[in-house]
């Protein structure tokens, strides 16, 4: 419990923008957050609240979703009981062993729906390709993305994304840009792994990965999003980081609060306004700038910046809002961008690390790539292993248990016959999904070259979502920022092999993934041993 006390002690949110660099000691701390949360989630909150306050609420909240559960009950339950007060034991349950209740369902309903208890809410499991296709092409009138409400984004930035998706077509311009982006994002992230990760030929480097690849992956992304010279500073980039992490845990401590104490837990947590204010401080110039030109010249000026801050900007300026929005906006998108891929990252170094022949099979892949077509985005559309050996990475260590969150907004009625009522959460399983025999002959086996070696008419890839590959969820509401994340990942793990040679810190042991409530994450304090290569 020392965790809490310092959590008591310091408050959370605030606490570790004190520190100005990320080390091993700040680690340490961070990285004890919310572990004690899947073994006891009442005792976490009692720390942070009154034991009384929980106890009202816990009655309150089993109440209410006794009530909603009604419209639910030709849905089977899996994971606990569905009647009022025991239904406890199934939340409890579902934070405890998510992924294997939602397996058992998957095995039992298969074809068909069944229902788990969140705190405030039952999601209904779709388990099957026919109905996730179903659900992927239901109209926007009947389900819309319930992505943003369900991981607590209103709540934690006091925004209203789930209702007007700014954040979509600002990614989608991003998409469009990609070929032209690189150029940039390759510099920046070439420099920042020469500058994190100074290995040379003679020795082996041990590098605590978790840190060094969010350092990385942070600034990578921003020089793309808001540009040289703020993506390079130090106090921007940790920052970003520690928001990140922040915005994170306090997630994970809002899916287990009744709704009625998100919103004051949520803006106490991030403390959102700050935040905001901190991140103005490095993009307050570059925004007044463009503002100012903008009421001057209009939509159009020449040399006017055609970048993500740019698009942002314009977006705001045309709802009639201030800096403020900006800097909520670049937060958010952030947020989106550094865990997924950081964690993304490390799966691949970890497992790319126990296996010296991949590395020397993608090493050929990108030096062909290369040689040809120089280090670009097209060289980068030719590394076809690597991006295979990527996606059978999140096959095996996807970020969350479902995907795919989506509200009901029309009741509905699926082919097997299944009611959905107006207001139901439904999503599909990811790993129960991506490890069905059916899908993936021999799923359990860890196959880099699977979709590579496939024999379908055109070789899916990484990017590529499907009724059996939702890592990025699947249909028109399917991660928008995947293209982005896609061409980063592949860039970096390029740059990788190309220029380090890496083994695990113990022999043989891959580090062991962390499994809690919904998510599923990569080990954040193991170390990767790097040793550099010698390229003329
Ligand atoms: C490996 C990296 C990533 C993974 C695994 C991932 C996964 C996901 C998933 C599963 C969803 C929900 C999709 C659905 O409901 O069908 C999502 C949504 C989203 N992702 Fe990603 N993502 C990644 C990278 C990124 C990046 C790099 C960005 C930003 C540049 C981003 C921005 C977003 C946003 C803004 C949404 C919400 C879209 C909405 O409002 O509907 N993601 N992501
Ligand atoms: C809000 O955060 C502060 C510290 O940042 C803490 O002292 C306080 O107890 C928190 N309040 C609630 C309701 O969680
Ligand atoms: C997309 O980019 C174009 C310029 O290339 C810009 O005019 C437009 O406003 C952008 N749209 C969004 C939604 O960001
Ligand atoms: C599954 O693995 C076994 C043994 O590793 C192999 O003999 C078999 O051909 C594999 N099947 C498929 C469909 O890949
Ligand atoms: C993460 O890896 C380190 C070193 O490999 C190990 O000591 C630690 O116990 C692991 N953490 C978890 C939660 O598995």
């Amino acid at each position: 419990m020392e965790c809490s006390s310092l959590y008591k002690r310091r408050g959370l949110g605030s606490r570790r923008f004190h520190t100005k660099r990320i080390s091993p000691q700040i680690h340490v701390v961070s990285s004890c957050s919310l572990d004690s949360m899947t073994s006891s989630p009442l005792l976490y909150v009692g720390e942070l609240t009154t034991a009384q306050v929980v106890a009202a609420a816990v009655f309150v909240w089993l109440f209410i979703r006794h009530l909603s559960a009604k419209n639910l009950r030709h849905i089977p339950t899996e994971g606990g009981p569905s009647l009022p007060i025991l239904s406890f034991i199934g939340l409890y349950n579902f934070l405890a062993h998510g992924r294997e209740i939602i397996q058992q369902g998957y095995q039992q309903h298969k074809g068909r729906a069944f229902k788990v208890a969140m705190v405030d809410r039952w999601l209904v499991v779709l388990s099957g390709k026919k109905l996730v296709d179903e659900l992927q092409k239901m109209p926007d009138d009947t389900v819309s993305s319930a992505t943003t409400e369900v991981l607590e984004m209103p709540n934690v930035f006091a925004s209203n994304w789930h209702k007007d998706p700014v954040h979509v077509p600002i990614l989608r311009n991003l998409t469009r840009s990609l070929a032209l982006v690189f150029e940039d994002m390759f510099d920046e992230l070439s420099i920042a792994f020469r500058e994190h990760i100074p290995a040379n030929s003679d020795r082996w480097l041990p590098v605590h990965a978790y840190p060094v690849i969010s350092t990385i992956v942070t600034r990578a992304a921003n020089r793309v999003f808001v540009g040289m010279p703020i993506c390079r500073d130090s106090g921007y980039v940790h920052m970003m980081v520690h928001f990140e992490e922040d915005v994170s845990k306090a997630v994970k401590l809002l899916t287990i609060l009744p709704g009625f104490m998100k919103r004051a837990a949520g803006r106490n947590a991030t403390v959102i306004d700050k935040r905001i204010q901190q991140c103005l401080d490095y993009l307050r110039p570059v925004i007044d700038d463009r503002m100012a030109m903008m009421a001057v010249f209009g939509k159009d000026w020449a040399d006017k910046p055609n970048d993500l801050l740019q698009w942002i900007i314009n977006e705001v300026v045309a709802r009639n809002q201030g800096p403020e929005e900006v800097a909520r906006i670049v937060l958010f998108i952030n947020f989106g961008a550094i865990g997924t891929t950081s964690a993304a990252i490390l799966h691949a170094l970890y497992d790319i690390s126990m296996r010296p022949e991949l590395a020397d099979t993608l090493r050929e892949e990108v030096e062909a790539a290369v040689a040809e077509e120089g280090w670009t985005k097209a060289a980068i559309n030719k590394m076809r292993k690597l991006d295979s050996f990527l996606r059978e990475c999140e096959r095996h260590n996807g970020p969350t248990i479902v995907s795919m969150f989506r509200n009901i907004l029309q009741p509905v009625t699926l082919s097997d016959g299944t009611f959905l009522p107006k207001g139901a959460t439904v999503v599909t399983p990811t790993f129960a999904t991506h490890f069905d025999e059916e899908n993936y002959p021999n799923a359990t086996l860890f196959d880099p070259l699977r979709s590579y070696k496939s024999d379908k008419s055109v070789q899916p890839q990484l990017i590529t979502t499907s009724a059996d590959y939702v890592t990025f969820g699947h249909g028109k509401h399917a991660c928008p920022g995947r293209f982005f994340a896609s061409n980063e990942l592949k860039a970096m793990l390029a740059y990788i092999v190309v220029n380090y040679d890496v083994k695990p810190e113990y022999e043989g042991v891959r580090p062991e993934n962390l499994r809690r409530g919904l998510t599923n994450e990569p080990n954040n304090t193991a170390r990767v041993l790097f040793r550099g290569r010698q390229v003329d």
